[in-house]
């Protein structure tokens, strides 16, 4: 299988930084298992997010792998999140749990107040698995999307928690999102 550690602990784009803020988009948004030093709403811009990322080892196996958060580009779109400050040596076990097929890339983070309205802007990190990763599964119809997360399994637990947990999350931050609350109408059909 696909791994991305040792890619990773190459792309040292804050080098010689005390603190970096990373951007979660996906499962970084309600897992946050890492220790932090704060936390605030944030978005990106020019991406959307997508279940078009294959989980061979946490929400689907090698054989019948689930279907994670990625995000593809789209010019003029916003992609909300959760940002997070955290100390560099968070990262190792961060880029062990992104590890299949997800890098690190560095994008322009903007905040937002309790209101939705940006506050300050800031360099961030996100973890992106792009289109070129083994793991890219791509588009589906949304139907087949939702039936492959309703029945892959992983160590991590089921496939349809991942979605569910991202949908309140971003319905808790009042973010809009047409095809994560379209394929979680769709998971309640399975
Ligand atoms: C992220 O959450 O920002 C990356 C994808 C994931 O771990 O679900």
């Amino acid at each position: 299988m696909l791994d991305t550690t040792a890619l990773n602990q190459q792309r040292n784009f804050f080098d010689g930084h005390a603190e970096i803020w990373l951007f979660g988009y996906g499962s970084l948004i309600w897992k946050a298992d890492f220790a932090y030093l704060e936390r605030r709403p944030a978005y990106i811009h020019g991406w959307e997010r997508r279940f078009w990322q294959g989980s061979h080892d946490h929400r689907g196996t090698p054989e019948a792998p689930g279907r994670v958060a990625t995000l593809i580009r789209a010019p003029g779109a916003v992609c909300h999140g959760m940002a997070y400050r955290i100390t560099p040596e968070v990262l190792a076990p961060l880029d062990v749990r992104e590890k299949n097929g997800y890098l690190r890339e560095k994008v322009p983070l903007t905040f937002v107040d309790d209101n939705g309205d940006a506050i300050k802007q800031s360099e961030g990190l996100i973890y992106l698995a792009s289109q070129d990763n083994p793991a890219f599964l791509g588009d589906a119809p949304l139907t087949d999307i939702a039936w492959q997360i309703a029945n892959a399994h992983g160590p991590s637990g089921p496939n349809r928690d991942y979605l569910i947990n991202l949908a309140k999350a971003l319905r808790e931050l009042g973010a809009k999102d047409a095809h994560i609350f379209a394929l979680e109408q769709q998971l309640e059909r399975f």
